[in-house]
């Protein structure tokens, strides 16, 4: 078996507690399969020169980390990724900031990760990139003339091309995304999205509904959904302790019914409509005063860009707001915690409650709605309700869909879900189960190494060969390109309709161009 060296900003340490969907699956498939995990360490320097590469082994998986300095935190992490990259991501033009300062430490960063790993590479070691912090990380690999197959697999959402073309850098970004070799969405829209981008605004044609052939390389586009390990969860919640803690709910509070959301406090989690919605319950129900309490655990993240300090006053008020309209003496409606917890103590409480209520209003996958569903008892389930806008209710599809914009709407679907006859929640969870199963952390590492690792018999040749004609492929039946293209004079196809700006800074338009031209390749 080949080497597997993942790549991410953030990497979990395992005697911490993650909060994050992307540490938590990488550790649960890595932890199995093992290999290397190289990125951040989160902490943060005063200058550049005390970067140094640190490692240690826990397991099978060996942690190679380094450090960033304070004006990296602030420019490329706080800055380029999370108040451009994620924002725009999440459909949240209103929240984005731009700055070319941003933008520039976003490459620098991942020019000096980079830099870092090259010389630890084998040539066969297969290399799995993560996340929008480390986009352009294969195309600096590649001008450090590593020829090994890379993959990349985004977590987060990929939007529609007429937003992601706010990115003032967007041509840059997307042509360095092309230098993968694969490349992972956690939807069939976020990849959907991508290709039509390469599609529409980069000449890209479609091969098969997978393979693309654009800005002369052949890569692969697919679905694979992150998931979880279901095992180790409903271990976690079935041990002894978790079943004290859920006996203490139950015994503390006097309701009945026990509401669990459990978030990382992110503007996209949609945790203020939530409240409002629970709020709409009580009002609209009021037979569930003093029966029903909505349990929100939001530990903090990323305190220093202003959108999530706002969002925190918001959610302070709101929830001060409805015990303080509705609470009593023997009773708290919504008890919030702003901490992270133990994984165990969150399986405790996530079986301990009878509704799992998960409402981003834009979300990749959200690993916290499968989570719910492993932790349960299969005799006597609790209900998931789920936004539509999570990646995770393009295959949960038992789960109660709600619009959470729509606060009457979730609302509703939280009576349903109190009143729902226990027959009917067997049934949704079993079938809810067996696609948390499917779709666990196992599957998702394997599909993606196996995409990575061995392409298609009839589409290898092709993939090795960027200069390969369409004609070529006719033989391997291999169906005609899906997107609508016409032909240029030169022969080349190109987009009926563009996307590209003119306002490209120049100097990393030029190096992602040198870069990717001159990649060697596998
Ligand atoms: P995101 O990746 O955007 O944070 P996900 O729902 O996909 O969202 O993943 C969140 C992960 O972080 C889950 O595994 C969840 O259990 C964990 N998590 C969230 N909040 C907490 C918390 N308060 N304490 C511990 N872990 C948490
Ligand atoms: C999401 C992102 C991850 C990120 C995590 C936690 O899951 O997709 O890339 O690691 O949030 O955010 P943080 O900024 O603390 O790494």
């Amino acid at each position: 078996m080949k080497r597997l060296v993942v790549v991410s900003n953030r990497v979990a340490d395992p005697g911490c507690l993650a909060s994050g969907g992307l540490a938590v699956c990488i550790l649960d498939g890595l932890k199995e399969r093992g290999g290397v995990w190289f990125g951040w360490n989160g902490e943060i320097v005063a200058s550049e020169a005390e970067i140094g590469v640190s490692c240690r082994r826990d397991g099978k998986v060996t942690f190679v980390t380094m450090p960033i300095s304070e004006r990296d935190y602030k420019e490329h992490y706080l800055g380029f990724c999370n108040a451009a990259l994620w924002p725009v991501h999440h459909y949240r033009l209103d929240l984005a900031r731009f700055t070319p300062e941003s933008c520039e430490a976003y490459r620098r960063v991942n020019s000096r990760f980079a830099e870092a790993l090259a010389p630890q590479l084998n040539p066969d070691d297969l290399i799995w990139v993560h996340d929008y912090h480390l986009i352009p990380f294969a195309a600096e690999l590649r001008a450090h003339g590593v020829r090994n197959r890379i993959g990349f697999f985004l977590h987060i959402p990929f939007p529609p091309p007429d937003v992601l073309v706010a990115v003032p850098e967007h041509e840059w970004l997307m042509e360095a995304m092309c230098a993968y070799d694969v490349v992972g969405f956690q939807t069939r829209t976020d990849q959907a999205n991508f290709c039509r981008f390469l599609c529409e605004a980069m000449g890209g044609e479609m091969v098969t509904p997978e393979v693309v052939r654009v800005s002369g390389r052949v890569l692969t586009a697919s679905v694979f959904p992150a998931g979880v390990c279901v095992d180790s969860f409903s271990a976690m919640a079935t041990r002894p302790e978790a079943e004290k803690r859920i006996q203490w709910l139950h015994r503390r509070g006097e309701p009945r019914t026990n509401i669990i959301g459990v978030d990382r406090l992110d503007y996209t989690k949609g945790l203020p409509d939530r409240f409002r919605s629970f709020k709409r319950l009580l009002e609209l129900y009021p037979e569930n005063r003093k029966a029903v309490t909505l349990m929100q655990i939001a530990p903090p993240t990323r305190e220093e860009v202003k959108a999530y300090a706002d969002i925190r006053h918001e959610l302070e008020a709101l929830s001060g707001e409805i015990n303080g309209q509705f609470g009593d003496f023997d009773w708290t409606p919504v008890r919030y915690v702003h901490r992270s917890v133990p994984r165990d103590t969150l399986a405790a409480l996530y079986r301990g409650s009878q509704i799992g209520l998960v409402t981003p209003l834009r979300d990749g996958m959200n690993l916290v709605a499968k989570e719910y569903v492993a932790a349960q008892d299969e005799t006597d389930p609790g209900v998931l309700v789920l936004s539509r806008f999570a990646g995770a209710a393009e295959d949960l599809e038992e789960a109660l869909i709600v619009n959470p914009y729509d606060t009457d709407e979730v609302a509703q679907a939280m009576q349903h879900a109190i009143l729902m006859p226990k027959q009917e929640k067997i049934e949704r969870h079993t079938a809810l189960l067996a696609r948390v199963r499917e779709h666990d952390a196992r599957n998702w590492m394997e599909g993606f190494l196996q995409a990575l690792d061995a392409p298609p018999a009839p589409l290898a040749s092709l993939l090795s060969t960027p200069s390969a004609t369409f004609d070529a492929l006719q033989p391997w039946g291999v169906p005609a390109p899906t997107a609508q293209l016409s032909a240029a004079p030169n022969g080349r196809a190109t987009a009926s309709r563009g996307f590209r700006s003119a306002a490209m800074p120049q100097a990393h338009s030029i190096r992602a161009a040198e870069i990717i031209s001159t990649a060697p390749r596998a």
